[in-house]
């Protein structure tokens, strides 16, 4: 589904994200105009993040503002605002340990409950919220949205808790969100945290590549295109207080994506297999029927395709 909700004004929180910027192009192609919030957060790549909003900053809609949502004006923000698309959070599962979980929750849960709150007190048409696979933890096998959360990672605890208090918000205060579980978004722009992102930098540099455990954990990958289409008609459907799945239906374990990567770049990859990371799911694995149902939301793009886009993306990036 590619067309999108016509409304006037959209917010999309994390505007120089990964998700978020791929969101403000679409949105700033069907017309909207665009205000994108971004605190660059977490501070490292912030020249990436740059290379992402240049995608944006000269479009006569789009109005980015540098701002960390836990200390901004959200009322004032939210003024005239008919959706916002929440893509802003502090990502990353292995990294959500020990002292920086604090920021985590500063960042996931504390500002959703701010935005949630101011969003109660004015006439929004949808809230679209970012959340994420990681808040099922280690099952096995498919998913669906009323099987059991259990997050294996601090971070996971911060996206399902923000989650919760979406449903809350709709529940006692007629907030109108929908919450989308992204299943390991990948593409062009991609995080440079990220497994693939840090699998073909590394492949088309010559270092190695450290592989979590045996290289046996499957995802199922997400093209970044088919996660703004769910966001378009996440925001253009009638229903809210809700929660859908976003799965690309692209399931690979990391040595199949290795040797995708070594294909596209007609390299070898060093390969380093380290032991498994905490909080690191075996297997995440999307039952998408209520998406496709509710939404219409059916993936277009592949592993193969999408890690082929990619790599063109990264070779413009590193100028490799
Ligand atoms: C990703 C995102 O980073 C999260 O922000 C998001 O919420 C989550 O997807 C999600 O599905 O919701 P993750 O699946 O860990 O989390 O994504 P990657 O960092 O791309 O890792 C994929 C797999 O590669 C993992 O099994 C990881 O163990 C492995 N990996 C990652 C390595 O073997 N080596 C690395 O250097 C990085």
């Amino acid at each position: 589904m590619s067309g999108g909700p016509k409304v006037g004004t959209v917010l999309v929180t994390g505007c120089a994200g990964f998700v978020g910027s791929h969101l403000c192009e679409r949105l700033l192609y069907a017309g909207e105009q665009v205000i994108g919030i971004d605190a660059f957060k977490p501070n490292y790549g912030r020249w990436v993040k740059e290379r992402n909003l240049s995608f944006l900053r000269d479009h006569p809609n789009f109005t980015f503002l540098e701002q960390d949502l836990l200390n901004c004006d959200l009322h004032g923000l939210l003024q005239g605002v008919d959706v916002v698309y929440h893509q802003a959070a502090l990502p990353g599962v292995r990294t959500s340990w020990g002292h920086q979980f604090v920021e985590y929750v500063d960042q996931n849960i504390l500002v959703t409950q701010k935005l949630l709150d101011a969003a109660k007190d004015v006439s929004l048409q949808k809230i679209v919220y970012a959340s994420s696979s990681s808040v099922y933890g280690g099952v096995t096998g498919p998913v669906d949205e009323e099987g059991p959360t259990r997050p294996i990672s601090p971070y996971g605890v911060t996206k399902l808790s923000a989650e919760q208090l979406c449903q809350l918000y709709a529940y006692n205060f007629g907030v109108p969100v929908v919450s989308l579980r992204y299943f390991t978004v990948f593409g062009p722009r991609q995080r440079p945290d990220m497994a693939i992102h840090r699998f073909i930098y590394a492949v088309l540099h010559d270092v190695p590549i450290t592989v979590y455990g045996n290289g046996e954990q499957t995802r199922d990958f997400t093209f970044v295109d088919d996660a703004v289409d769910a966001n378009l008609t996440a925001a253009a459907t009638s229903r809210w207080g809700t929660v859908f799945n976003i799965g690309g239906g692209c399931r690979a374990s990391v040595n199949e994506l290795i040797q995708l990567i070594e294909q596209y770049t007609g390299k070898r990859a060093i390969r380093q297999y380290v032991p498994e990371q905490p909080g690191d799911p075996k297997d995440t694995w999307a039952d998408v029927r209520k998406a496709r149902l509710q939404l219409g939301y059916t993936p277009k793009f592949d592993l193969e395709k999408g890690v082929y886009l990619q790599v063109q993306d990264m070779r413009l990036l590193y100028r490799c």
